[in-house]
């Protein structure tokens, strides 16, 4: 029999108080009926993708991201942008400004890999918070529907640096309404300057 598996990703979670001023502007913006917005506990920045790997793997992998070590870096969100660029929008995404945040993913992704449980993706990173999915056309189609109403500009308030502490190990299980993730094992990081 094959052992069971688990959808895995290792994050950067955003700050409460980013999180509630995401889903304050979200109200507005994301309220286009095709658009299905991240629910605010979903909100994240992923370091490592895993894939599926079997349950057994799970001990290890949350080891290795309760010894990620480094300070929490600091984000800036941008506007938000379609994905894909060209065609109908599957998503929609905040892209991020931080390159301590592309350090921490770079050394979570070499950290994982030495303990064989990471295979380097061929697409180069891109630091980003994924905040609506577009709906399909109509049921039985994989065609996103046409969004009328696409996400307009953040306010100034969200454009503003922000600390990320925490680091986490998620399973995501695939549901109809939308994935739902799981956290598994956290680290929490120094401030810089702070005791
Ligand atoms: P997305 O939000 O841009 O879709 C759980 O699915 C998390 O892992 C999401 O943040 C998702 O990014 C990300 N993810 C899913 N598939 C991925 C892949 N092949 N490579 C990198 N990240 C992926």
């Amino acid at each position: 029999m094959k052992s069971p598996r688990a959808r895995l990703f290792v994050a950067l979670d955003l700050p409460e108080a980013m999180r509630a001023g995401l889903v304050g502007w979200g109200r507005e913006a994301l309220a286009d009926p095709t658009l299905r917005p991240v629910r605010p506990d979903s909100l994240h920045i992923t370091l490592a993708f895993l894939g599926w790997l079997p349950e057994k793997r799970i001990e290890p992998l949350a080891g290795v991201v309760r010894g990620v070590a480094g300070l929490a870096p600091a984000v800036e969100l941008g506007d938000p942008v379609p994905r894909p660029e060209r065609g109908r929008p599957r998503l929609f995404a905040l892209p991020v400004a931080s390159p301590p945040a592309v350090g921490l993913a770079a050394e979570v992704q070499r950290k994982l890999a030495e303990a064989g449980l990471y295979e380097s993706e061929k697409r180069p990173f891109w630091p980003h918070v994924t905040v609506a999915r577009v709906r399909r056309e109509e049921r039985g189609s994989q065609r996103p529907a046409l969004v009328a109403r696409p996400p307009g500009a953040l306010p100034q308030a969200l454009l503003q640096p922000a600390v990320c502490r925490r680091v986490t190990l998620y399973r995501s299980e695939l549901q109809p309404q939308g994935a739902q993730y799981t956290p598994l094992a956290q680290v929490e990081l120094p401030v810089a300057g702070r005791q």
